[in-house]
């Protein structure tokens, strides 16, 4: 059956958005500490994956091996995997009253496919839509570093690159520039934090800033 979102309270519902590397798990994990001391009950998902099939789609979608990919191909296993989480997880736990954090949700579909990949922004702007029944955070924290921050972060972690990561630099300096964009179109939706900080002084502004908003 289709979902109708009209009657859903979406004030519990937030997102962190972010290049990788930019400390985003780190941050909710606080973040959902924090909240549930405060008496929420909080649910994390992440994106893609967070149900069964989604996590499925994840594979798929951060295999090395997958060189073949096509870009559109690439943006309809991401939102085949939103709608399954949104359907599954995201109206249902809202309505229960639960507190979602998404870790990464449509934002990154523009920042990455549109901007990243180069494909029709209003091609990318409908294929989100639909994918989320229309249903947005009320409000998104970004965790801002350069790509050049963000590969230095990885380079010290030791980490290999997955399919995504294998892009280069000039594909991070694509999706940054268009999350950039993203905040000048809705800069009411989002919170811009300064990643480079201390994880302490981060989880610090993160929930001044929520309050401010709750
Ligand atoms: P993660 O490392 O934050 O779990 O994200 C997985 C990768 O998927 C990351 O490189 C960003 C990318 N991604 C997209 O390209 N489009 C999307 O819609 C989403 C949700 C993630």
């Amino acid at each position: 059956m289709e979902q109708k979102i009209a009657d859903i309270d979406r004030q519990h519902f937030i997102s962190f958005e972010g290049i990788d590397y930019s400390g985003k798990t780190t941050q909710i994990n606080l973040l959902q500490a924090f909240l549930q001391k405060k008496g929420y009950s909080v649910y994390v998902l992440r994106e893609p994956g967070g149900t069964v099939i989604s996590e499925k789609i994840r594979d798929i979608l951060l295999d090395r091996n997958h060189h073949e990919m096509s870009e559109r191909a690439e943006i309809f296993l991401y939102s085949a995997a939103r709608v399954q989480l949104v359907s599954e997880k995201i109206i249902p736990l809202l309505k229960e009253g639960y507190f979602i954090i998404a870790d990464r949700y449509v934002d990154s579909t523009t920042a990455y496919q549109g901007y990243g990949r180069g494909l029709d922004l209003e091609m990318v702007k409908q294929i989100n839509s639909a994918a989320t029944f229309g249903l947005m955070p009320s409000i998104t924290f970004y965790m801002e570093i350069t790509p050049e921050q963000a590969q230095q972060r990885r380079l010290e972690s030791g980490a290999g690159a997955d399919r995504l990561e294998g892009a280069g630099i000039d594909f991070y300096q694509r999706v940054f520039n268009g999350y950039k964009e993203l905040i000048r179109k809705e800069p009411d939706r989002f919170r811009v934090i300064n990643a480079m900080q201390s994880v302490n002084s981060i989880h610090k502004k993160i929930i001044d800033l929520l309050e401010d908003h709750l």
